[in-house]
C-alpha cells in the first residue's frame, strides 16, 4: 500500500518530471528560434572576406575554387544561374565576376570555376591562389537563372566552353531539390583536354532519367568517338523534339547564341522562352571609340559638371556622391540610378529588370551622359 508521504514524493516526482519535460522543450523551442534568428543574421550585404577551402583542376585551364564564409556562417540562398563579383588583387575598384557553379542547395560552401585567359588580370591572379588563402567578393547577384520560373516545361541548356558554370549550378540545383522537370544539356567544347565537368555530367545523366546530355567537339579527336561540329538549331532538334513552350538557357559564345536564337524565333519561338547571358570582362567596354561629352549633371539638388569619358559611376565617386558597386561591369544592378531628365548612352542594360529599363534606370558603371541629365541614385 502507498502511504501518504509515498504519494507526496510521486506527485512531486510527476510535477518536477512534467515541468522539465516543458522546460527542455521551450529551451528547444528557443534554440529553434535563436536558430532562425541566426539565419536572418547570417545576411551577406556587402563585400566580405571568404576562404579557399578546395581547389580542383577540371582542365588544364580551368580550376574550381571552393569557398567558406570567413565569418564560419552558412550562405544564404541564392538562385542557381547567379554569380559572385570579386576584388582582384588588393584593388578595391578592380573586380571580375565569376558564375557559382555548385548546387543553391549546398549552403556549406559555394564555388566558382575560372578559365585562366593569356594575359587575364583576373583569372590569372584566381589561378595563382592556394587554400586556405582570402578573398573579398559582393554578395550572389544577376537575373540569369531559372529558379523563379513557374513552368514545368522542357529546359534546354546551351553552354559553349566556360559558359557551362551558371548552367551547371540551375542543373545540379532542380536535380537536387527533386524537380522532376525534363533537363537537357548541349554542351560545345573544343577538344578533349577542355572537357571539364564532363565525367560528373555522364554521371549525372545515368543516374536520372530526367537528364539529357548532348556533349559536342568542333575539333576532330581520335580519343573522341561522340558528335563533332557546333551546336545549331538543326543539331538541337535532331536530339531532341522541342515545343514552343519550353525554356532555353544560353551561355556561351554570341556566334553559337544568336544563331541559335534566330533559328528558334524562325520556328515559333518567343523571346520570353529565351535567356541568355553573356560573360563580358569589363576591358570590352573600352571608352576610347567614344566621344568625349560636355554636360551638367543634376544629382541630390547638386549640378556638377561633366567632361571627358568618365561612366557615371567613376565620374560620381570623384565627386564625393555615395553610390554602390559591386560588379563594375554592367550585370550585377547594384550601381543603378534613374534618369529623370535627358538621356545617356550605355554598353549595356543586362543587370536591370524589363521593369527597371521601362522606369528609366541605368547602370553608372557602364553610362555616360549624351545631354545635360537629371538623376536619382
Ligand atoms: C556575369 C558573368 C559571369 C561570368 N562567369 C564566369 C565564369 O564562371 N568563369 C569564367 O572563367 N569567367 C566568367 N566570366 C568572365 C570573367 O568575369 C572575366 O571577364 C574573365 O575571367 C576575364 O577576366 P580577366 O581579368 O582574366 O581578363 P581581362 O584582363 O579582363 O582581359 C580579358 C581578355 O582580353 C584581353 N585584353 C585585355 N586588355 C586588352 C586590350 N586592351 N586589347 C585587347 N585585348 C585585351 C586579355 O588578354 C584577355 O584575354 C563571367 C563574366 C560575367 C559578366
Ligand atoms: S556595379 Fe554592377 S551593374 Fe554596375
Amino acid at each position: 500500500m502507498i502511504s501518504y508521504e509515498g504519494l507526496f514524493y510521486l506527485v512531486l516526482g510527476v510535477s518536477v518530471y512534467v515541468i522539465l519535460l516543458l522546460s527542455l522543450r521551450l529551451i528547444s523551442s528557443k534554440s529553434e528560434d535563436s536558430d532562425v534568428v541566426e539565419n536572418e543574421s547570417n545576411g551577406w550585404h556587402s563585400k566580405e572576406e571568404l576562404v579557399i577551402v578546395d581547389i580542383i583542376n577540371e582542365t588544364h585551364d580551368i580550376k574550381t575554387f571552393r569557398f567558406k564564409r570567413k565569418n564560419g556562417k552558412g550562405f544564404m540562398t541564392f538562385l542557381g544561374g547567379q554569380f559572385l563579383s570579386f576584388q582582384i588583387k588588393d584593388d578595391n575598384k578592380l573586380l571580375r565576376s565569376y558564375s557559382i557553379s555548385g548546387s543553391c542547395e549546398n549552403r556549406s560552401t559555394l564555388q566558382v570555376s575560372i578559365k585562366k585567359l593569356n594575359n587575364g588580370v583576373g583569372s590569372g591572379w584566381f589561378h595563382s591562389l592556394e587554400v586556405r588563402d582570402s578573398v573579398f567578393a559582393f554578395p550572389p547577384g544577376g537575373l540569369f537563372s531559372d529558379d523563379t520560373l513557374d513552368s514545368d516545361k522542357k529546359r534546354i541548356f546551351v553552354g559553349g566552353g566556360i559558359g557551362i558554370t551558371p548552367l551547371l549550378s540551375m542543373i545540379k540545383t532542380n536535380i537536387d531539390r527533386s524537380n522532376r522537370i525534363p533537363l537537357a544539356l548541349f554542351y560545345g567544347m573544343n577538344s578533349v583536354k577542355d572537357m571539364a565537368f564532363h565525367k560528373e555530367l555522364q554521371l549525372l545523366e545515368d543516374t536520372y532519367d530526367n537528364f539529357s546530355y548532348f556533349p559536342i567537339l568542333s575539333n576532330k579527336d581520335e580519343s573522341w568517338s561522340g558528335d563533332t561540329g557546333f551546336i545549331s538549331y538543326d543539331y538541337i532538334t535532331s536530339k531532341l523534339s522541342i515545343d514552343k513552350n519550353d525554356n532555353f538557357y544560353f551561355c556561351g559564345p554570341p556566334v553559337m547564341t544568336d544563331s541559335i536564337t534566330d533559328g528558334l524565333i524562325k520556328n515559333g519561338h518567343v523571346l520570353e522562352h529565351i535567356h541568355s547571358e553573356k560573360f563580358a570582362s569589363p576591358v570590352a567596354f573600352n571608352p576610347d571609340n567614344i566621344s568625349a561629352v560636355d554636360a551638367d549633371i543634376i544629382v541630390d539638388g547638386k549640378t556638377l559638371a561633366y567632361s571627358g569619358k568618365d561612366s557615371l559611376l567613376e565620374f560620381l565617386e570623384a565627386s564625393d556622391i555615395d553610390i554602390d558597386f559591386a560588379c563594375r561591369s554592367g550585370v550585377c544592378g547594384a550601381c543603378k540610378c534613374k534618369v529623370i531628365e535627358g538621356d545617356v548612352d550605355a554598353f549595356t542594360d543586362s543587370g536591370l529588370t524589363p521593369k527597371e529599363k521601362s522606369d528609366g534606370y541605368v547602370l553608372t558603371c557602364v553610362a555616360r551622359p549624351k545631354t545635360n541629365i537629371k538623376i536619382v541614385i
